[in-house]
């Protein structure tokens, strides 16, 4: 794989190890505008084929002012739409996942469109004047299905999914992640944070001996932070011929039984694959977790995610299922406290920026892709409010 060096990647940041000004983290115009330039046009992660295994299931997702629904067809094939009423605007479907039927029903005034989006009935349709039914169904949003995950954009150009995650391929294919299941309900931990500082905290493991003491004693000194030069990173520890010293630790070790559609090199590895602006795809010898932030708003943001494995009733396999979700709420709980103690300090006036290691390249990394979407963010001042996105456009023209 063709990966980067920490030094490559502070380079382009002009040397700057000190991270994004403090202002970025706490500024609602910002808020808006990455919500709008970052994640409105970039790939969100829906979830997984089988979470809507039949004709007319469906599911949900709101970002900023806009919303979608992700919905399987009457031939089995899966599309998005803008989850916006062709009428008056109203949801078409509503909650974050259900089941419709054959058709979509407008809870408004009853509005009604097949699964391919067609607008198939009005009620009382003489009351409007001559209309053109085929122009008025739902609109199309891009949407693709890699590997058994759905992935929507609502606008923006940029690659696919599949070339996007193109280096990552080899090592992904081997999990057979279309055949797999869902394990439990989907999680959502929410944040009163701005976006970045909960992904910061994610983008780097030089915290994991200190901060996580039992994800430590799992990988300890193979775990490793990796960029790709495509954008992609890749988190990486194995527990191979380990000691360990934690009970639930040496537990889960010693209970996983064999994966054998997986190499050895993969059946005592833990790894974690990042594509910007913040989706996760982890990948366990017993499971997978797929999970992203976003923010919903100034100062909040939200880590949502869920967890998907091959059918396997071997009651290890269950077991050790269970012992790596028990590893893995530890992880999310002692992050949660790291994460609100780092943001509240570059709250503080006597916060004069970060001193990043090497080891910190994946923060780094992500702040790089930020800047050239947002070269806002390089000024070590707020613009006026209100000139934010002005400014931003003043930015990116100049570059060009
Ligand atoms: S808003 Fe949907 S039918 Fe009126
Ligand atoms: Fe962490």
């Amino acid at each position: 794989m063709n990966f980067t060096t920490a030094q490559a990647i502070f380079e382009k940041a002009e040397g700057n190890r000190s991270g994004l000004p403090p202002w970025t983290y706490n500024n609602p115009e910002l808020t808006d505008l990455e919500t709008n330039e970052v994640f409105l046009k970039n790939w969100i992660w829906l979830g997984h084929i089988s979470d809507i295994p039949s004709s007319g299931d469906y599911k949900c997702f709101d970002i900023g002012h806009e919303r979608a629904v992700v919905i399987r067809g009457a031939s089995g094939a899966i599309k998005a739409f803008n989850n916006l009423c062709s009428h008056r605007g109203s949801r078409v479907v509503e909650g974050e996942k259900g089941h419709c039927g054959k058709s979509m029903i407008c809870p408004f005034h009853g509005w009604t469109y097949d699964l391919d989006g067609g607008l198939k009935t009005i009620p009382k349709s003489s009351t409007f004047p001559e209309i053109d039914q085929s122009q008025l169904g739902l609109k199309p949003m891009d949407c693709e299905v890699w590997h058994g995950l759905i992935f929507i954009r609502f606008g923006g150009e940029g690659e696919s999914i599949a070339n996007i995650f193109n280096e990552a391929e080899a090592e992904i294919g081997l999990y057979n992640i279309e055949k797999m299941q869902p394990m439990n309900e989907s999680w959502r931990l929410e944040y009163d944070l701005d976006w970045k500082s909960v992904l910061d905290i994610d983008n780097e493991g030089y915290h994991v001996p200190i901060g996580h003491p039992e994800l430590f004693d799992l990988v300890g000194a193979t775990y490793k932070d990796e960029v790709l030069e495509c954008g992609l990173s890749r988190s990486y520890g194995n527990f191979e011929n380990r000691k360990f010293k934690k009970p639930l630790i040496k537990s889960y070790v010693e209970t996983l039984p064999e994966s054998s559609y997986l190499p050895k090199s993969h059946q005592s590895a833990w790894i974690y694959w990042g594509m910007f602006p913040g989706i996760v795809i982890t990948l366990f010898p017993d499971s997978i977790e797929v999970y992203q932030v976003y923010p919903t708003g100034y100062h909040k943001s939200v880590m949502a995610g869920a967890g998907y494995a091959l059918e396997d009733d071997r009651p290890a396999m269950q077991k050790a299922r269970e012992l790596n979700r028990e590893i893995n709420s530890s992880v999310g709980e002692e992050d949660s406290n790291l994460v609100k103690w780092s943001a509240e300090g570059m709250r503080s006036s006597a916060f004069e920026g970060a001193m990043m290691s090497d080891l910190e390249l994946g923060i780094g990394a992500f702040q790089n892709q930020l800047r050239k979407l947002l070269p806002v963010v390089k000024q070590n001042q707020p613009p006026t409010p209100g000139t934010i996105s002005q400014v931003n456009q003043t930015l990116l023209d100049e570059r060009t």
